[in-house]
């Protein structure tokens, strides 16, 4: 579709993104949650896969409010026309302001925590939305969430571990979500509160992808390559190992390229992991990811034919409903335009997401 040379078709297609929202509840895309134990790196996780800084990470309880992060696709801007167009910014549900520095993000993230959550490592399941405009990602949901924990500190209640597991549950046990399993290499994969609680809502584990951080804090002399050749722990999407950056790194502000090769060069320099680096690794989760995305909206696409359809019909309706008074007027013109222009964009979106089968073998 050669969306940029009309307007009217661009428009056209919002108005289509809107009505599939509208008839679906929620956009009916995948959102990929991340869940596991108190600082085991799901911060961390999220960040690398946007590619941005911008998350309060650290030890202990940090995140305290779940964040719903919508990544929302911009064209790149022309800057000949609009020198100072920003090309990425974030906005918050909370607050009508656009951020381009993404320090700031993170302060108002922590802001808004605190504003609701209390200043004593109080929980809160109100979210926090949070969208980001780039021409650098594809539209996707992302939710960071507070970690599983066991024993109540500060303001939190007695019955924290059951608030949070509770909260957690609410958005994994979505049909559509795609759920990061994140443990740390350094505990006991048998202690993973994530693995059991993903495999409490999706047993098949069909829709789960384990996530193996903190490679590098393993004792010496051991190494976790059983866990990352599914010989422990079955996942059909099988256990991606990752190397975040470390409390130092976040401290001395390890800037995310670096942090990135260094993690590459850990895998590739590791006797235990060197013949699985190709299949381990930041970059190679987010390749899994699109994979995973592009196989659920291929699942998805009888339902969104049957939706088009509907809609189409309901327009047919509508153009109907104008009658003769209007079959001289611009209107009925104009609905018969939308209507072919729909059916073009039904086409054309239908045949471009059927050709782009993804073998996950
Ligand atoms: P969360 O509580 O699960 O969201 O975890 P965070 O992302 O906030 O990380 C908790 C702490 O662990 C931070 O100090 C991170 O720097 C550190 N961390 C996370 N992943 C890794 C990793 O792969 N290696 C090392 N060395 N530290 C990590
Ligand atoms: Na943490
Ligand atoms: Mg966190």
């Amino acid at each position: 579709i050669e969306l940029a040379m009309d307007s009217d078709l661009i428009k056209l297609v919002n108005r289509l993104q809107d009505t599939f929202s509208n008839l679906g509840g929620e956009l009916d895309m995948p959102q990929l949650v991340v869940v596991g134990s108190q600082s085991s790196g799901k911060s961390s996780v999220l960040e690398n896969i946007v590619g941005r800084d911008f998350l309060p990470r650290g030890q202990g309880i940090v995140t305290r409010r779940p964040l719903v992060l919508q990544l929302i696709h911009t064209p790149v801007p022309d800057l000949s026309a609009s020198p100072s167009a920003y090309s990425e910014w974030a906005q918050f549900l909370h607050i009508d302001k656009r951020f381009t520095d993404f320090d700031e993000v993170r302060r108002e993230i922590e802001q808004e925590t605190f504003r609701v959550a209390g200043q004593n490592k109080g929980v809160s399941k109100l979210p926090i939305s949070l969208r980001i405009y780039s021409p650098n990602v594809l539209d996707l949901t992302l939710v960071d969430l507070p970690g599983l924990t066991k024993i109540p500190v500060g303001d939190q209640p007695s019955d924290i571990e059951r608030q949070i597991r509770n909260l957690v549950v609410e958005y994994i046990s979505k049909s559509n979500s795609v759920i990061l399993a994140v443990s740390a290499a350094n505990v006991d994969l048998a202690n993973s509160d994530a693995l059991k609680l993903a495999r409490s809502v999706d047993p098949q584990s069909r829709r789960t992808i384990g996530v193996l951080t903190k490679l590098d804090l393993m004792d010496a002399g051991t190494n976790a390559l059983d866990i990352l050749t599914g010989r422990v722990y079955p996942l059909k999407l099988g256990f991606i190992g990752v190397v975040n950056r470390s409390q130092q790194d976040i401290i001395s502000e390890k800037s995310m390229s670096d942090a990135l090769e260094a993690e590459a060069d850990f895998f590739r320099n590791h006797t235990a992991y060197r013949n699985i680096s190709y299949k381990n690794g930041t970059k190679y989760l987010a390749r899994t990811l699109n994979q995973v995305l592009m196989n659920h909206i291929r699942d998805k696409l009888p339902d969104m034919k049957a939706r088009l359809n509907t809609l189409m019909g309901q327009t047919q309706q509508e153009l109907n409903s104008f009658g003769d008074a209007a079959i001289f007027g611009d209107k009925n013109q104009q609905g018969a335009l939308v209507l072919r222009l729909m059916n073009q964009f039904a086409q054309d979106f239908i045949s471009s997401i059927e050709g782009t089968k993804v073998d996950m073998s």
